[in-house]
Order: C-alpha cells, then sequence, then structure tokens
C-alpha cells in the first residue's frame, strides 16, 4: 500500500487486507503516526474493489497496549483533527467488513477498537481492559454508549469504573468476542476469505444496515467523548497516573 511508513504493516491475501500493529517492542503502543497509518491503509481499501475485507492483528506477544503514553504527555490529541480521532472516525464510517483477531494485551483503544469490528476472534488468555478511569481519563471511540448496549449497564459500569482486565473467554460470554481460538488470526482470516467470496454490494449495504439503527448515535457520542477525553489529559489526576506508569516502567 501507498505511504505506509510507520510500524502498520499491510499484507494483501486474496480479497482480504491485513494489517498488522506493528511495535512489538512497544507491545503495539498506538502512536499518533501509527493511526494516520491505519487512517490511511482504511480509506485506501474503502476505495479499492479489489479489497473485500480487512483484518487487524498485533504483532509479538499483545494486540495492543493502547495510545502510547508518552504521546498522551508530549503530543496529546488536540481536537477531531488528531490523529486519533481522525482514525476513529474512519472506523466507525468503515463500510466494508473488519475483523479482528486478539491475542495478549488490548489495552484502551485496543478493546474499545473490537466495538467497531464486525467479527472478533480472541485467545481465551487474551486481556482485555479499558482503564480509562484508573488513567484519570473518560472512555473513547463510542464506548460509553457501545459497551453498556453489549453488555447491560452494571458490568459495563463494573469494567469501566474499576478498569480491571477481563480475559478473552469472558470478553466471549458478554459477546463482544465471537469465537475463541488458539490461533485467532488463523481463524480470522478463514472467515475474511469466506466473506469475501460473497457478493460484494451486498455485503457492505447488511452491514451499513445492521450499523444504521445506532451509527449517527455512537458518532454523536464520540464527539462529546472527545472533549472531556481532551480535557481529562490535561488533569491533576491523569497526569499523575501518567507518570507513575513512567517511574515503574523507569524503576522495572
Ligand atoms: N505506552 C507506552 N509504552 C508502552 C505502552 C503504552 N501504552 N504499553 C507498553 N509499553 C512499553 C513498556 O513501557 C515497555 O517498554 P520498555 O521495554 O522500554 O520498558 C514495553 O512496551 C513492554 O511492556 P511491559 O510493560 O514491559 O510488558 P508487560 O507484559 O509487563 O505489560 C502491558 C504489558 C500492556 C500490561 C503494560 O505495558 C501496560 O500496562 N501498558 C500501558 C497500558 C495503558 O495504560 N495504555 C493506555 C490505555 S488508554
Amino acid at each position: 500500500m501507498a505511504d505506509i511508513t510507520t510500524n502498520i504493516s499491510t499484507n494483501k491475501v486474496g480479497q482480504v487486507l491485513h494489517l498488522t500493529l506493528d511495535r512489538p517492542e512497544k507491545k503495539n503502543a498506538l502512536t499518533p503516526a501509527m493511526y494516520s497509518d491505519l487512517s490511511k491503509a482504511l480509506t485506501q481499501a474503502k476505495g479499492d474493489f479489489d479489497i473485500r475485507v480487512v483484518v487487524i492483528s498485533g504483532a509479538g506477544s499483545a494486540f495492543t497496549g493502547g495510545n502510547d503514553i508518552l504521546d498522551f504527555l508530549n503530543t496529546p490529541p488536540t481536537g477531531p483533527d488528531s490523529p486519533v480521532m481522525q482514525f476513529l472516525a474512519i472506523l466507525h464510517d468503515f463500510p466494508k467488513p473488519l475483523i479482528a483477531a486478539v491475542h495478549g494485551n488490548a489495552v484502551g483503544i485496543g478493546t474499545t477498537m473490537l466495538m467497531h469490528c464486525d467479527l472478533v476472534y480472541a485467545t481465551a488468555d487474551a486481556k482485555l481492559s479499558m482503564p480509562f478511569v484508573s488513567l484519570g481519563l473518560v472512555p473513547e471511540a463510542g464506548s460509553s454508549l457501545l459497551f453498556p448496549r453489549l453488555v447491560g449497564h452494571v458490568i459495563a459500569s463494573e469494567i469501566f469504573l474499576t478498569g480491571r482486565t477481563f480475559s478473552g473467554t469472558e470478553a466471549h460470554e458478554m459477546r463482544l468476542v465471537n469465537e475463541i481460538a488458539t490461533d485467532p488470526l488463523s481463524r480470522a482470516m478463514e472467515i475474511a476469505a469466506v466473506i469475501a467470496d460473497q457478493p460484494p454490494t451486498s455485503v457492505i449495504n447488511t452491514k451499513a444496515l445492521l450499523k444504521s439503527g445506532h451509527h449517527q448515535a455512537v458518532a454523536m457520542v464520540m464527539e462529546a467523548e472527545g472533549e472531556l477525553f481532551r480535557i481529562a489529559l490535561e488533569s491533576d489526576e491523569a497526569q499523575i497516573a501518567f507518570m507513575k506508569f513512567l517511574e515503574k516502567k523507569n524503576k522495572g
């Protein structure tokens, strides 16, 4: 793919585009440049008739450790034009099927992006978490609407308010994950090939219909979350939490 320059690897297998979050030495923590490249890849995939499905996975031992915490400190997102917000908007509007293959940690946006995927495969021992509150932040990517819709208010509250990690198995029970697989990437590619073989316009229209009931509502929630998130990033609560992460890292 043209212009993909950072830690995002692309590989086309038949009519399936496989995107890998490829910064394994940092648990695939996402930087602004990586968000920009993901946006570019999805935009190109949207316009390419020969790409019917996109699969996302992580290199090494994790799906992703979430947003790079150093970037939260040094180059925090400033508004709707920031790379992370652009990526989330493109993800939300992406018209073709998106399939995630999850293993290891899927922190923050690593879990919330799954709510925008159409199918999700995970290992039983995958570690999902949305520790926004623990970091002095608020939920993002429409998760404050999508997660309680999926799992109900009390489970969503418990997970958001405690920041606890939950397993792939628990995510499967919550219906955030389609199926537990020992090799989620192989399974995701297998199902992607089946979907890529279906009539493409019918696939796109069906995805649009499945999302039509809440598409606009999610966009509005994402905007509200984005504003609160940006304010929260500068709060003492968040700055202290980021410093704690860096101190732990420097000690370890
Ligand atoms: N931002 C920046 N660096 C990160 C990162 C992130 N979100 N996630 C992992 N890394 C880095 C670690 O600092 C470490 O770097 P180092 O080798 O230079 O010290 C490297 O990736 C490996 O991570 P490590 O913490 O040693 O692996 P682990 O298996 O013990 O723990 C995590 C993995 C993901 C649980 C842990 O790294 C973590 O909690 N990361 C932060 C997650 C987070 O809060 N993200 C923001 C969500 S909004």
